[in-house]
């Protein structure tokens, strides 16, 4: 049995050490807003947090979990940043099939939380390696730089991160 604990809630599940983060999630736990895509660390889909960093959940071990949050799709409106993180995807209307939509958030959160106002580049570098077969690149980098000024409104008026 290994210990887990995701979005807030600690849980034990019957799982061999090696098996992919992702799969304890989607199958163990029924968490299924984390997506599989590629299996192989190349698209981003499965992208979930790690002690509040982005990792990709297809190839970290279940292992590598235990003894940190772990913060997936579900959990993330939990926090401030994730609410304005979601809510600036909703204004900006970003997806459109919306599969890669979870691995993006999940990303751009990670990075305004490490980075709260990123360049154009540093948004580029952040966001490079999770794809969107849809194209809806320019309104991710769009809903990024919203929440990043929503986060400033808030910081103006003493809002937590
Ligand atoms: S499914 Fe994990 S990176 Fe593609
Ligand atoms: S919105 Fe369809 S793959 Fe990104």
């Amino acid at each position: 049995m290994i210990s887990l604990t995701i979005n807030g809630k600690t849980t034990r599940v019957d799982a061999d050490p090696g098996t992919p983060l992702l799969w304890v999630l989607r199958d163990h736990l029924q968490l299924t807003g984390t997506k599989y895509g590629c299996g192989i660390a190349q698209c981003g889909a499965c992208t979930v947090h790690l002690d509040g960093r982005a990792v990709r959940s297809c190839v970290t071990p279940v292992s590598m979990a235990s003894g940190k949050h772990v913060t997936t799709i579900e959990g993330l409106a939990e926090t401030a940043l994730g609410k304005t993180v979601q809510s600036a995807w909703q204004e900006v209307d970003v997806p459109q099939c919306g599969y890669c939509q979870s691995g993006q958030i999940m990303a751009a959160t990670a990075l305004l939380k490490e980075n709260p106002h990123p360049s154009e580049s540093q948004i580029s570098a952040a966001m490079d390696g999770i794809l969107c077969r849809c194209g809806t690149y320019n309104r991710i980098r769009a809903a990024i730089q919203q929440a990043a000024e929503h986060q400033i409104i808030a910081e103006s008026k003493g809002g937590a991160k």
